[in-house]
Formats: structure tokens, sequence, C-alpha cells
């Protein structure tokens, strides 16, 4: 059997920052997320019931486990607060998801189905990237702090040819970020969703899509720090702890050379 535990205790922080995988452990400060006044209205009719988050945060560390990646719940480094969510998935292989084809390149890459199959049959190369802020946080750039972080960890840990990001047409200061980190306007895609005007989710809402090809990705940010810590292993005193300020550098050294 394939050893799959590495990536599922991973942890990343950027300068403000601490990116937690998201598991089972997290199902409350995603619902913080979900339910806040700022978030839910874009995502449905309805806030969700912690009951619905708790499933979220299964599936989210099943994908961690099996497809190596999914969502990140960001928390500030120095208080702890819950920030936000965001980062990537990998994206289902289905009609609605196919649409996106016509905005990649005609390359096998694009269709080609990633090995594991659980929990769903999903894309091998490209992924998709979003982030959702608590109202408290909105405007100070943490939105465009995970979407840096995201297309590092696409592009120089996950080996990806792209990454996409859709929302709602209307929802302008999420297309904002995607152009603030780098992400250029492909077109438009149609699909459940929330219409600008209408109340409840309809069926054909349409989209905005922007794309990041792997050969117009400049390199993370440099506020970004690329670092991977193991949870236990900082929890048990390793030299980098939440909340600590560090910068390490590409080939994985801190700035001690450590
Ligand atoms: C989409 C969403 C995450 C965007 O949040 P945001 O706060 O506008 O985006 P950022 O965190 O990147 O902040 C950017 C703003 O902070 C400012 N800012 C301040 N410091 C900054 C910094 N260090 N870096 C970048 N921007 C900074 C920018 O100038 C910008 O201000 P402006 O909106 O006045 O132009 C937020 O609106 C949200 O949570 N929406 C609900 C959920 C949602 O729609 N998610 C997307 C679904 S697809």
């Amino acid at each position: 059997m394939e050893d799959l535990t590495l990536v599922a205790g991973d942890v990343r922080f950027t300068s403000r920052l601490r990116l937690e995988s998201v598991g089972p452990a997290n199902a409350r400060d995603l619902w913080l997320v979900h339910n806040d006044d700022n978030v839910w209205p874009w995502y449905g009719n309805e806030r969700p019931s912690l009951v619905q988050a708790e499933q979220w945060a299964k599936f989210m560390g099943d994908s961690w486990r099996f497809h190596g990646v999914h969502k990140w719940i960001a928390y500030d480094r120095v208080s702890g607060e819950v920030v936000g969510r965001g980062g990537l998935s990998r994206t289902p292989v289905d009609d609605d998801w196919g649409q996106i084809y016509a905005f990649l390149p005609a390359e096998p890459w694009v269709r080609a189905a990633y090995e594991i199959r659980r929990p769903f049959t999903a894309h091998a190369n490209w992924f998709e990237i979003g982030w959702a802020l608590r109202r408290e946080y909105l405007g100070r750039g943490y939105a465009s702090e995970i979407g840096h972080a995201g297309l590092a960890y696409a592009f120089d840990v996950l080996g990806a040819q792209a990454v996409v990001s859709c929302t709602v047409r209307h929802n302008v200061r999420s297309r904002a970020v995607m152009e603030r980190i780098g992400m250029r306007y492909a077109g438009k895609i149609r699909s459940r969703g929330m219409v600008e005007g209408v109340d409840g989710e309809q069926d054909d809402a349409p989209f905005a899509v922007c794309v990041l090809l792997r050969g117009d990705f400049s390199g993370a940010d440099p506020a970004v720090v690329g670092v991977r810590v193991d949870v236990a292993a900082a929890d048990d005193g390793g030299h980098v702890a939440a909340g600590e300020a560090v910068t390490v550098f590409k080939d994985g050294r801190d700035a001690e050379g450590r």
C-alpha cells in the first residue's frame, strides 16, 4: 500500500499565516469560515451547519490523503485566530470541469486522470485554487497571500501544468485576487451557483475563469515563506513553531542554514 501520510500532516507558513491542511480536526474552524456573513451567501442559500462542515472536513482530509492536496485553513501566525480557508484542490473529471478544457492547451496532460481514484476521479496535472476570508480579515491581502502560497505549492511541489480559478461572474473581489496573483482571465463557463440579483442557486450561473500556465508562473511571492513542516515535529519542539518568524529558501534551508 502506498504511504500517503506525509503530506497529510504538513503545515506551511507565509509571512502572516499558518496554513494547515484541512482534516476532521479542523471542522469547527472550517465552519467558522463558512458560517461567516461574508462567506456563506456566495456558496448557497443558507448557513452551513456544523455537521455539514464536519462532512466537508472529512472529505478534504481524504483528499489530502489520497490526492496529496486540498484546502488549507489559514490561521494568524501570531494570534492563532482563524483567518479563512483556501488553496488548491484537484478537479473532478466530469462534464462541468470539462468546460475548462477550452481554456487549456490541446495537449494530453489536460484530460489525464490522477492515478488514485479515491475519493473521486480527478485531473492529474491541473488544479483549482480558491479562498474565503472571515469578515474582519478582508482588505488586508490575506487572500492574495493564500493564493501565492497555493500557486507555489502547485507548481513547485505538485508539478502542476496549470492552475485555474472560477468564480461567479459578479464576485469581483475574488476576481481581483486572481488578477493580483498573476492569473489571467480566460473565459466563461456555466455551472450551478449564484446569479447576481437572483435568490438561490441556479443551474446555469455564469462563472469567470482565470488560468495560470506553468510557463507563465514567475515564482513564489517573495513574502511567501516556502516551508513545509511536519506538525508532529513542530509540536515536539522542532525548530519551526507556529507563530515563529522563519525565512526558508527554496533549497529547504532556513536563514540560519538549518
Ligand atoms: C474573495 C475574497 C477572499 C477576497 O478578499 P479580499 O480581502 O478582497 O482580498 P485580499 O485579502 O487579497 O485583499 C486585497 C485588498 O487588500 C489590500 N491589501 C492590503 N495589504 C495587502 C497586501 N499585503 N497584499 C495584497 N493586498 C493588500 C489590497 O489593496 C486590496 O484592497 P482593495 O480591495 O481595496 O483593492 C473575499 O471577498 C471573500 O472571502 N469572499 C467570500 C468568499 C468568496 O467569494 N470566495 C471566492 C469564491 S470563488
